[in-house]
Order: structure tokens, then sequence, then C-alpha cells
């Protein structure tokens, strides 16, 4: 086990910069997410921290050790840093048995045959390979294919994992009970893990914390209810959520009843607090971005927090998509379009009204020029 910490991190690749001033501290045995759409560095990260890739400036810890400084020359070998990796393909060798597939990395280091053999064992028995071992890959189905490379891996019971999108190649079922069983693995064995995906379900539902990044710059770092309640500004709240954050253009404005979001067609009335901060941040007679997640805004015949003329509005539902569990909502109010995720026993018809509630306690309100959150 040991602590990862990235301090002002930069990678340049020529002219183009794919990481910015990282800096990132993960703990002990924490299971660490980076989450961030295609192309955003999260891959370039994973490299400099496992040694695959130089950092153009600052520097990285594994445990006490300092890996990487280009300030002082110093860039340790990947042998060097007690990591082990498991990639998206994670290619086994075909001919070997999945036995030797697994022992492969101790045969490397020349570690005893019969140390190796209890190793084997022990980890097949924790990944359920057991009955397994005998088989060539190509007798495996995909996810048992998956456990036999994160086997490889865990076998030499290393300090860090580093693991990149490695469920990305399973099917949605799969991907799901690997999601499970890869974070329950990971508490097991109390090994600090660093792990990349584009996918903000897996992000939210395996990782201890999650450090969202947008082109090369972190954007946020929490754990996943932080991310999820707390967006540090526009980009987490769009893209942690699905469907993602309403984002509503309002004039914040005041008289005596209260601090409100105008959106010209109708008006919402912030909450004491929420005003209150408003008023000291000095955005009463300003534009701003109203924001508020699907889930958060009901059908009125559901709502137990309606105060008409406060927090409701009547709305045109466009179109429903129906998931079973909930109804995916797209109201129109004028202009203004949204979407709200009610409950299945919801009555709404596509092409009627509705009268929809929002639950302004859990509403935001974000800077319009620089999209960081004011709550
Ligand atoms: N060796 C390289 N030379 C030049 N540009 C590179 C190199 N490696 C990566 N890049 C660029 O750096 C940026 C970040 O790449 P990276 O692979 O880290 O993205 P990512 O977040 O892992 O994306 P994905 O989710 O698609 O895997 C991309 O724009 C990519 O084109
Ligand atoms: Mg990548």
């Amino acid at each position: 086990m040991a602590e990862v910490k990235l301090i002002g991190v930069w990678k340049q690749f020529g002219n183009f910069t794919a990481v910015k001033d990282m800096n990132l501290e993960i703990k002990h045995g924490e299971f660490m997410i980076l989450l961030g759409p295609s192309g955003c560095g999260k891959t370039t990260t994973l490299r400099m921290i496992a040694g695959l890739e130089e950092p153009t400036k600052g520097q990285i810890y594994i445990g006490d050790k300092l890996v990487a400084d280009p300030e002082k020359g110093i860039l340790a070998p990947p042998k060097d840093r007690d990591i082990a990796m498991v990639f998206q393909s994670y290619a086994l060798y075909p001919h070997m048995t999945v036995y030797d597939n697994i022992a492969f990395p101790l045969k490397l280091r020349k570690v005893p045959k019969q140390e190796i053999d209890r190793h084997v064992r022990e980890v097949a028995e924790m990944l359920g390979l057991t009955e397994l071992l005998k088989r060539k890959p190509r007798e495996l189905s995909g996810g048992q294919r998956q456990r036999v490379a994160l086997g490889r891996a865990i076998v030499r019971k290393p300090q860090v994992f580093l693991m990149d999108e490695p469920l990305s190649n399973l099917d949605a079922k799969l991907r799901v009970k690997m999601r499970a069983e890869l974070k329950r693995l990971q508490r097991q064995l109390g090994v600090t893990t660093i792990y990349v995906t584009h996918d903000q379900v897996e992000a939210m539902t395996m990782g201890d914390r999650i450090a969202v990044i947008n082109q090369g710059v972190l954007q946020q770092i929490g754990t996943p209810d932080e991310v999820y309640d707390r967006p540090a500004n526009t980009f987490v709240g769009s893209f942690i959520g699905s469907p993602p954050m309403n984002f509503i253009d309002a004039s914040i404005v005041e008289d005596e009843r209260g601090v409100w979001a105008d959106f010209g067609e109708f008006r919402l009335k912030l909450l004491d607090d929420q005003g209150e901060v408003l008023r000291e941040k000095n955005l009463i007679g300003k534009e701003a971005i109203f924001g508020i997640r699907p889930e958060d805004i009901y059908d009125a015949m559901f709502a137990q927090i309606k105060i008409p003329g406060e927090n409701m509005t009547r709305a045109m539902v466009e179109i429903i998509e129906n998931l079973g569990s909930e109804k995916i909502v797209h109201l129109r109010v004028g202009d203004i379009t949204f979407l709200g995720a009610f409950r299945s026993e919801s009555k709404v018809k596509e092409g009627q009204e509705v009268d929809v509630v929002f639950d302004m306690r859990k509403a935001h309100v974000f800077d319009k020029g620089s999209g960081k959150a004011v709550f």
C-alpha cells in the first residue's frame, strides 16, 4: 500500500498541452477514479504515474519515493515503481493456460515454484478461477478473461494498481457484475487503486473519490456524493448524472418577497439562505445560470413541497421516455426546455400540460461567465 501524489504535473506533446498543472493526492488504500471525456488526459496522467511517460514539469511521488521530477532529472522506470497495470486491451498469452498467465509475472521475477503455486491458487480462488486454471484464454468468456488479466496484476501484490478502462470491452451486463467484483476485490486487498474511465456510472458506483478532468485540467475532486450534489462548475454538473443537470439562463432579481431566478416565461423563488448568498456575492440584478437535476423536478401530483407561485410552473409535455422505473419527461415553457425524471406512477401524456414542482433545496446557481458554482 502506498499513497500517490502529483504536484503541479504538466504534460506537453509538442505545442499541445495534454495535462495542465495536475495536483492529486491519493490516500493509502483509496479507490480513486479519473473521470472525463475522451482526450481529456486520463491515460496520459496514468502513464506518467506508471513511468511510461515523462512529465514535462512537476513531481510524482509513490509512497515516500520521488519517482518523477524532470527538474532534478529523476525518472524511475516502471519496474522500480511497484505498480501493476490493467489496460482496456488486456493481452493474455493465448498459448498459455490460465495458470501460466497468472504465474507469468512471478516467473519473470524468479520466485520459487512452490511459492508461485501458492500465490496463483490464492488469487484464482479470490477471483473464482480455480476451476478454469487449465484452460486457454480462447476457452473463456470475456468476463473470465478479464479476471485472468486482473489475477496477473494482483498476484504480484503491488503497492498500487493502475487501471485504464479495464471493463470497456465487456457487454453491459457483465460490466455491471465486474464493477461490483472489482470493488469488492479492491476492498479485500486494500491496495491503492487509480482507475480511469469516461463512464460516470462506473465512477459513481466504484470510486471512494472521483477526480473530474476536462481538457487536461482537474475540475473537481471529491466523493461521489460531493461531485454529484455540489458540482464545482457546469462541466461537472453536466458530466455527472444521466440525464445531465438542466441549465436555464436566468436573471437574479429581488422584490419584497425575496430573491428569484427569473426566466422570463416563469420564475422560481430561491430559499432565504440561497438569496443571502447571491446578495453577498453581488449577483442581484445579474445574469446567471440556474441548474437543477431532472430528478429534482416533480410532477405536482406527487410533490409534497408545492408552493404555487414560488416553486411551480405549468409546462408542456413534449416527449416521454419511459424507463420503467421512472419517466424522463421533456418539458417546455415557452422557449425554455428542460427534463424532469418523474416516478413511474405519473400519468403525464405527450402533448398535454402538467404542473411541475422544483425542489429548490436542490437548486444550483452558476456564474454566467466562468460556469463556476455559486451554490
Ligand atoms: N504521444 C502523444 N503525442 C501527441 N499527442 C498525444 C500523445 N498521447 C496523447 N496525446 C493527446 O493528448 C490528449 C490526451 O490523451 P489521453 O490519451 O490522455 O486521453 P484520454 O483522456 O485517455 O482519452 P480516452 O478516453 O479517449 O482514452 C489527446 O488529445 C491526445 O490526442
Ligand atoms: Mg485513455
